[in-house]
């Protein structure tokens, strides 16, 4: 153990080096003016995989963004271990935002400042330099293969293709996913359940053409005035959702359950300061940390229409707009809520508009066991490294793909990250911290030993 920390110390330098190097390339998948810039953040993963010594690595074309495919077999008779992380970013805007451009990294107060620096570049180079570290001693305990895609911020498209078609080689007996967050640095946690998406835009026709406020107001429907009360309509006083149908497949969880999940610490004051918010709003009956954990939620994410440029402009519009996103938790289906969302939506739209529902990506919820090996290999090689036995949570974000890899490999996964709230991934001046990166690696390296020798028995 003491050689790892020694290993990680001499080299920090270039650990870092190398992570802001490859946080310097802007590879956002949603902008297709950066498509050179995704390809080329494959192909530094693809060098970087190969100076630590991989056996083998491609960069797999798809219909979109190429995936990264890496193999170090150690034995075939070893356990072997898929990682997965992803090499896109989310675009950086709005760039103004930013106290230091999102594509030229800094490191300011130990913490990396980039888009990308925690979600997902960041996590994801941990395990190639933990695999650099495992390579030292000769050869790491087990198999580890590797599998970063370029497209999970636009929602994965193409992996499923990519998974089905190579379902054997990607042949493992687990999953590792370093993508999400801990509670704390005093607090390490892992993340044992995601919520799932479900993502729609909503177009609103009211009048052929946009008119004189003056001339038509109060006699024409306003389809912007429409769309924000058909939107408001959709949560009620006690925060629940008006779609019928809508928690019909919501697992309850039981009062044990919640009790247990009540034991992680949290602090409303330190969450609202750190937010500037006076108050916290949500689902009657639940804590903000089941708020976000076990249930499930409706986000108005963008809204838009009409005139929205400099001054006044006096304008009745034709037409509106909102992206709404809901989040969903196990066993509510992503393409049954899409189109519970899409009838509903349809039946309570006046006469005054037409309406047009789109959805655009979704995925599953998803959970991870607790008592497989893999998770008690992760949760000994949190007690090595931080002191402390990490805690499971349930994060509110999404990772689609776990879902899939269940369905498609049988696979389970570990979801293995090491990010915090406060990273701000998607948002201005997002970071990660210098600790968490190299604790990260350190983390992972013992992640392998612990799987290794408790499967190999
Ligand atoms: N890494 C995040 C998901 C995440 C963040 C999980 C924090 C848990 C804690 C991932 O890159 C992401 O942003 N996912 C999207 C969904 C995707 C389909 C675009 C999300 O959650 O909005
Ligand atoms: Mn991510
Ligand atoms: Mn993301």
């Amino acid at each position: 153990m003491d050689h790892i920390k020694s290993y990680i110390d001499q080299n920090q330098q270039r650990f870092l080096d190398e992570l802001l190097q490859l946080l310097r390339i802007p590879s956002v998948s949603a902008d297709s003016k950066f498509k050179e810039d995704v390809l080329r953040a494959a192909v530094y993963l693809q060098d970087a995989l190969k100076d630590v010594g991989v056996d083998h690595v491609e960069i797999c074309p798809t219909a979109g963004y190429p995936i990264v495919y890496a193999e170090k077999i150690v034995d075939p008779s070893l356990p072997t271990v898929l990682v997965y992380g992803h090499y896109d970013v989310q675009p950086a805007d709005p760039y103004e935002l930013w106290d230091s451009p999102p594509f030229e990294p800094v490191i300011k107060d130990d913490k990396i400042y980039a888009r990308g620096a925690c979600d997902d570049k960041g996590q994801l180079y941990m395990h190639i330099k933990a695999l650099e570290i495992m390579m030292q001693g000769g050869q790491p305990p087990c198999n580890i293969k590797f599998m970063l895609e370029g497209e999970e911020e636009v929602g994965s498209g193409n992996l499923e293709i990519f998974v089905r078609e190579n379902a054997e080689r990607l042949a493992a007996d687990v999953i590792l996913i370093s993508d999400t967050a801990i509670l704390s640095n005093d607090t390490p946690s892992i993340t044992v359940g995601l919520r799932g998406l479900s993502y729609v835009e909503v177009e609103l026709i009211g009048p052929n053409r946009d008119l004189h406020s003056g001339v038509y107001g109060g006699a024409v429907a306003n389809p912007i005035n429409t769309l924000c009360q058909m939107i408001a309509s959709l949560v009620d006083e006690q925060g629940k959702i008006t779609i019928p149908g809508f928690y019909d497949r919501v697992q309850e969880l039981t009062t044990e359950q919640r009790a247990d999940m009540a034991k992680a610490p949290f602090d409303l004051e330190a969450y609202q300061e750190e937010l500037d918010i006076a108050t916290i709003q949500g689902e009657e009956g639940y804590s903000t940390i089941e708020r976000t954990g076990i249930r499930p939620t409706l986000d108005v994410n963008g809204i838009w229409g009409g005139y929205t440029g400099e001054g006044a402009k006096t304008v009745l519009p034709s037409k509106a707009y909102a992206k709404i996103s809901m989040r969903l938790v196990p066993d509510q289906d992503h393409e049954e809520i899409t189109a519970l969302f899409t009838q509903h939506f349809e039946s309570i739209a006046p006469n005054s508009v037409k309406i047009k529902v789109t959805p655009h990506h979704g995925g599953q919820p998803a959970v991870t066991p607790t008592d497989s090996i893999a998770f008690k290999a992760a949760s000994r090689a949190f007690e090595d490294a931080w002191g402390k036995k990490p805690i499971p949570t349930r994060d509110g974000g999404s990772i689609p793909i776990v879902a899939l890899f269940e369905e498609v490999l049988g696979l389970q996964t570990v979801l293995f990250g090491f990010g915090l709230d406060s990273d701000a991934i998607h948002s201005p001046n997002e970071s990660y911290g210098v600790f968490n990166y190299l604790k990260g690696i350190e983390t992972i390296v013992l992640f392998h030993k612990h799987f290794a020798a408790a499967k190999g028995n």
